[in-house]
């Protein structure tokens, strides 16, 4: 693309034929220049086993070209159609109570099928040498949103995958001590007796859930790979993605592994509409998006104009919003910002969810946001290719999330997102922008890290966060982190098992509050959901309690170690609590605050750099706020000297004098 992507998913196939030249000049008047189009048009090209159709995609395909619009095309795999389950049911997935799923939606088909494995590689192959010499073509996309419905399928077949998966692991005997199958009588004796996690009487055993995840994740990578394999002999130079889901959903995939598949990272993102906070969430996303894509440009493949259709209330968005979080997801690296949908459909299971035309037509806000927003973007086009710097980063770990997921801990309240988003947010709040980085990374390119309940951690991940903090690193380690190894047996001596010595504590038992319970802190404030029983050993105590089930005991601490510094925040802060801590420990890190608070300024700020440095300037608030800067406003063509006032909901794109 030689400049921002604009556009959306387009499924000409629920409309008739008349509307297509409509939506390519709606296209153009929106300033379109991208569309993913096939991701569920299966049914309309393989008509039967074997029996490909191309004619009507041929004809979409040309008039999007004759339109100057590049195409994302689908492999077209994501929906088998109800010939191709009807014909193998053996194909569709099966629940962890033994239900097989049925048709009728999308995603009904098992990750280790070789048939369905072996169809959509066909069907793949057939796209690729149909479409590889079609000018419109700009990359492929293949399936969608894996693992987005079917997380985990616990059939036979699933079963068998599973068996091998874990003998060129493991011996039947390091499984065993792996997993504690001491614990409840559980001893294999013989690899046919290993199942999926299926419904048992009572908890399951935490390794095997942990191993049935990994393998899961890997199963469904495999999938994408044999696509983006048949792909690539076929299409050397058409790169290749599939769009992740990094949101507040928190999905069953390790996308760090993933990220490494793909030419490009593309993810997709849609808002909780009913949270006040949907902005900071999104911008986390972004930068975890960003983080995945090693730092380089990735691209939007969704995110919705208005309201979506799957949320318990789908609240519409307000006049600007939209526009902002176009804007919020280019900011934080994105070179392209596309939708879930074009047209707004008539029929089937999403016809409420708004689209870039909507049910009423082109004289509506949405029409007329897409197309303004469209426009200044076309004045974006030097900033492609542009990427972001962040002083500080966040250690996340997809795969302490699934294990903090499963039953029988300590509380059933803490949530591995909600976690880290709050220690996001303070960091927003405090206008520091953030890369997120996986566990391993090399962290020495930080001023400071924060590691945020990294709960099942080896031995070789724990040395790396060691090795930046005795090198001169700053850290902020948080409750739940280093409690286990990656089988989640517990490192015994006490919590946190993995980061005793590099915090210079201990802690001897967990006290997890009532719900609703809150304590205080010797420094003003307030914790909910978790404390627990701490001692120092060489660590410094920052705040400890001064009521609730452990008074006197220390609740936050900084340990001098080697050349740096190590934070643990042994209980739940609330969000002032919270960005006073990491406040203190950004400024501890040399990491300046106080020119670009959010909190003050109501201004979220993130530049871009390349050849210039493109300041982008979003204000969430309904009052008019300014900040310091000077350079040319992209947008309005105005030269600003010093003082950028940004009017309320307003977004401004500064071309930074440097
Ligand atoms: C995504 C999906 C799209 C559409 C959208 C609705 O999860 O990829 O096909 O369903 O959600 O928000």
């Amino acid at each position: 693309m030689p400049g921002l992507g604009w556009g959306a998913d387009y499924n000409p196939e629920q409309w008739p034929e008349h509307v297509w030249a409509e939506d390519v000049e709606l296209m153009r008047r929106a300033g379109v220049n991208l569309v993913s189009v096939g991701i569920f048009s299966w049914a309309k090209i393989e008509v039967s086993k074997g029996e490909y159709r191309f004619g009507w995609l041929d004809r979409v395909l040309d008039l999007l070209h004759a339109g100057g619009i590049r195409v994302d095309l689908a492999t077209a795999t994501a929906a088998p159609p109800p010939w191709l389950t009807t014909a193998y049911p053996e194909m569709l997935p099966v629940r962890a109570d033994g239900v097989r799923l049925s048709h009728g939606s999308r995603q009904a088909y098992c990750p280790s099928s070789p048939i369905y494995r072996d169809r959509a590689t066909a069907l793949a192959a057939e796209m690729a040498s149909h479409y590889r010499d079609h000018p419109a073509l700009a990359a492929w996309h293949v399936g969608n949103e894996y693992a987005c419905h079917v997380k985990r399928c616990y059939c036979d077949t699933c079963a068998a995958s599973f068996r091998d998966w874990l003998s060129s692991r493991y011996t039947l005997d390091q499984l065993n001590d792996a997993w504690s199958t001491a614990f409840w009588s559980q001893g294999y004796t013989d690899w046919s007796q290993i199942l999926p996690p299926r419904v048992t009487p009572t908890f399951s055993n935490p390794g095997h859930v942990l191993d049935y995840d990994r393998f899961s994740d890997d199963a469904i990578l495999e999938l994408y790979k044999a696509e983006r394999d048949v792909l690539k002999m076929i299409t050397p130079d058409v790169p290749v993605t599939t769009n992740f889901m990094v949101n507040w959903t928190f999905g069953a995939l390790d996308y760090w592994k993933w990220a490494r598949e793909v030419d490009f990272v593309s993810n997709d993102h849609y808002t909780e509409s009913q949270s006040p906070d949907r902005h900071v969430e999104l911008a986390m996303s972004a930068d975890l998006v960003r983080g995945l894509a090693g730092g380089e440009p990735w691209l939007l493949m969704e995110h919705s104009t208005s309201a979506v259709n799957w949320q318990p209330r789908n609240i519409a968005k307000l006049p600007g919003e939209m526009r902002r979080h176009s804007f919020q997801h280019i900011a934080r690296g994105a070179d392209g910002a596309l939708f879930f949908q074009w047209r707004q459909s008539r029929g089937g299971g999403e016809r409420y969810h708004s689209a870039m035309v909507p049910h009423a037509g082109t004289d509506t806000k949405v029409y007329r946001e897409v197309c303004q927003v469209g426009a200044e973007l076309g004045q974006l086009t030097g900033v492609a290719g542009s990427t972001v710097d962040a002083p500080v980063a966040i250690l996340y770990d997809f795969q302490s999330g699934w294990a903090l997921q499963q039953d029988a801990h300590p509380t059933q309240d803490f949530d591995y997102f909600k976690h880290v988003f709050g220690y996001y947010k303070a960091l927003w709040e405090s206008g520091v922008t953030v890369d997120f980085v996986a566990p391993g990374t090399n962290l020495s390119a930080y001023s400071m890290v924060v590691v945020p309940a990294f709960h099942a951690v080896s031995d070789a991940h724990a040395a790396v966060v060691a090795d930046y903090v005795a090198g001169g690193g700053h850290v902020v380690v948080t409750y739940l982190s280093g409690v286990a190894d990656e089988h989640l047996r517990i490192r015994l001596g006490g919590y946190p098992g993995a980061f005793r010595d590099v915090l210079g504590v201990w802690s001897e038992e967990f006290f997890p509050l009532r719900q609703g319970e809150t304590v205080s802190l010797s420094d003003g404030s307030t914790v909910s959901l978790w404390t627990e029983h701490l001692h120092v050993r060489t660590a410094d105590i920052v705040a400890s309690y001064v009521d609730g089930p452990l008074p006197g005991v220390p609740a936050v601490t900084r340990n001098a170690f080697g050349n740096g510094v190590a934070w643990y925040v042994a209980c739940d802060l609330d969000g002032s609590g919270l960005r006073r801590t990491v406040e203190n420990a950004l400024s501890g890190a040399g990491v300046p605050v106080s020119a670009q608070r959010i909190e003050h300024s109501g201004i979220e700020l993130v530049r871009r750099k390349g050849d210039v440095s493109w300041l982008f300037a979003v204000n969430h608030t309904d009052t008019d706020a300014q900040i310091e800067a000077s350079g040319v406003d992209v947008l309005s063509g105005a030269q600003v000297s010093g003082r950028l006032t940004v009017r309320a909901g307003d977004v401004v794109v500064l071309r930074e004098e440097v």
